[in-house]
């Protein structure tokens, strides 16, 4: 499928093999019980730097070094991206590990978490404006300046087939699994679990979960063709602002069974459920795969689709940005 397949998520988990955390995968009764279902929640903000954005990188940038070995070559002189954020930290935390420079575009508007979190990878940051266009133009010309190699967030062949692994210990910690939820922004995530778990159990649903506000891959569906965001949305799950793209939306187009949107209230509401009953630091964008389960829309979902994988992608909030915590009404309710 695409520029990616099965073996190439396969090849991956062998390369992060004792390199990632394998995550837990958890329940909460409190909220099975709204969801009317049983729900497995794979616990990615456990994962190193905060998000399951380590698998792709780390596969990424693993694969450039075994590459130039293998044909003689030189390794990358430096790697460069552009990241609202956990990309970013993912990848300067996987090319230190291999002891190579990274340069990391980010929207000036990123988490203030976030971008320290880059900084204190030793990466460089370079400032850019939030637009896909500008992250796209400052990361093509920091790589003519350093000679480095990009290593596209979402679209990069060996970035999704990290994402993938997910769901390959997801099949081996809950082989009982029916569906699987995932949010969206590139489609990245979304991409290499649809690979994997088509292959390996077609019976299984694979559920793409966005806000509204951000509703790129919801319309693409709708009309069958690539329709990315006309604008940049404003929502409060930071992490899924950037559209889905040439090389994931062919994956999404064939493999995924449905899109869910959410609205931003309800993305707060998740958010906060799984603070208050589950005592996991999810991010807003987290918060967006629970929603979606917890949604009016979900319940159409027939109901021998009764064990649902939730991935709860990462946990980099910015503390500094909760006010829209005590805005929300019926709070203390
Ligand atoms: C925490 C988190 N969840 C979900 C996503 C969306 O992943 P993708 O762009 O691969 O769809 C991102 C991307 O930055 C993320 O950081």
């Amino acid at each position: 499928m695409g520029s990616v397949r099965v073996g190439d998520v396969g090849a991956a988990m062998a390369r992060l093999r004792g390199c990632v955390h394998r995550t837990p995968v958890l329940t909460c009764g409190a909220l099975q019980r709204l969801a009317g279902r049983r729900l497995l929640f794979k616990c990615e903000l456990f994962q190193r730097t905060g998000s399951f954005k380590i698998r792709g990188a780390l596969n990424a940038v693993k694969s450039l070094v075994e590459e130039a070995e293998r044909a003689g070559q030189e390794r990358p002189r430096a790697v460069v991206t552009h990241s609202s954020g956990n990309h970013g930290q993912a990848l300067a935390c996987a090319a230190r590990a291999e002891g190579i420079p990274a340069y990391i575009v980010v929207p000036h508007t990123a988490p203030r978490c976030k971008q320290a979190a880059i900084r204190a990878y030793g990466a460089t940051l370079v400032p850019c404006e939030p637009s896909d266009e500008s992250r796209a133009e400052t990361a093509a010309r920091v790589v003519r300046e350093t000679g480095g190699v990009m290593v596209h967030p979402n679209q990069e062949p060996a970035v999704i087939a990290g994402q993938g692994t997910i769901v390959l210990e997801v099949l081996e910690q809950a082989p009982e699994v029916n569906a699987v939820v995932v949010p969206v922004g590139g489609g990245g995530m979304i991409a290499g679990i649809a690979v994997a778990i088509k292959a390996l159990r077609p019976d299984v649903k694979v559920f793409a979960a966005e806000p509204r506000n951000a509703d790129d891959c919801y319309q693409s569906k709708l009309r069958g063709e690539l329709t990315p965001n006309r604008h940049t949305p404003v929502t409060i799950a930071d992490a899924v602002k950037t559209s889905i793209g040439e090389n994931t939306w062919p994956i999404i187009r064939d493999l995924v069974d449905d899109v869910l949107t959410v609205s931003e209230e309800e993305i707060k509401r998740a958010t906060r459920l799984v603070w208050e009953r589950m005592k996991l630091l999810i991010e807003p964008t987290a918060g967006v795969g629970v929603a979606a389960v917890l949604s009016e829309q979900f319940q159409a979902v027939p109901r021998e689709v009764e064990n649902v994988c939730i991935v709860l992608c990462g946990g980099n909030v910015d503390l500094s940005s909760l006010t829209w915590l005590t805005e929300l009404p019926g709070d203390g309710d």
